[in-house]
């Protein structure tokens, strides 16, 4: 037997004015896009904006439904759309913001589990890592320079390839 062990490094700024001026952009606009989640269970807003590598920028909130396993994610809602209306545009860096009806959004959101697994299949994709920026509507900004950093051991197209025909 023998021990392993993972590390992750990522960076924390103590405030958004600390980002550079794309990072910064990109957390305001998902700070922003927060107004538009349709969250009328959770009360709770979710945005993202991701910017790809043509420069262009796009921004996608949570969808919740009545039926609640049908809700979906911010993070899936974006990285959809821009699987559907710009396929081979891979995503270089992507923010995350949140607000809740408590008006308490003074920490970083991590993306949940399904939507880091949905990150890390954009990152294989298109072989470019996701540049992560996550905030909330205050305080301190992590910046992750890859999506797979929060989800070593990752299940991917590699085990399927390695073990079916
Ligand atoms: N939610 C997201 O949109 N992204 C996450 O990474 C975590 C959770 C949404 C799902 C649901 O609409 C609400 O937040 C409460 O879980």
């Amino acid at each position: 037997m023998k021990k392993q062990q993972l590390t992750i490094t990522y960076e924390v700024f103590s405030d958004i004015s600390e980002l550079d001026p794309d990072d910064r952009a990109l957390l305001l606009n998902a700070r922003q896009t927060t107004a538009n989640a349709y969250a009328p269970y959770s009360h709770f807003n979710v945005a993202a904006a991701a910017r790809m590598k043509n420069g262009n920028v796009l921004s996608g909130t949570n969808q919740e439904n009545a039926s609640f396993p049908a809700g979906i994610c911010a993070e899936r809602v974006l990285l959809s759309a821009i699987s559907a209306v710009y396929p081979n545009e891979p995503v270089q860096s992507l923010a995350i913001s949140y607000k809740g009806d408590l008006d308490n959004s003074k920490r970083p959101l991590a993306p949940c589990g399904i939507c880091r697994q949905s990150l890390a299949e954009f990152e294989r994709r298109y072989h470019q890592p996701i540049r992560l920026i996550l905030g909330g509507m205050e305080g301190e900004v992590y910046v992750f320079s890859s999506a797979k950093d929060l989800l070593p051991l990752d299940f991917s197209k590699d085990d399927l390839d390695e073990n079916t025909r």
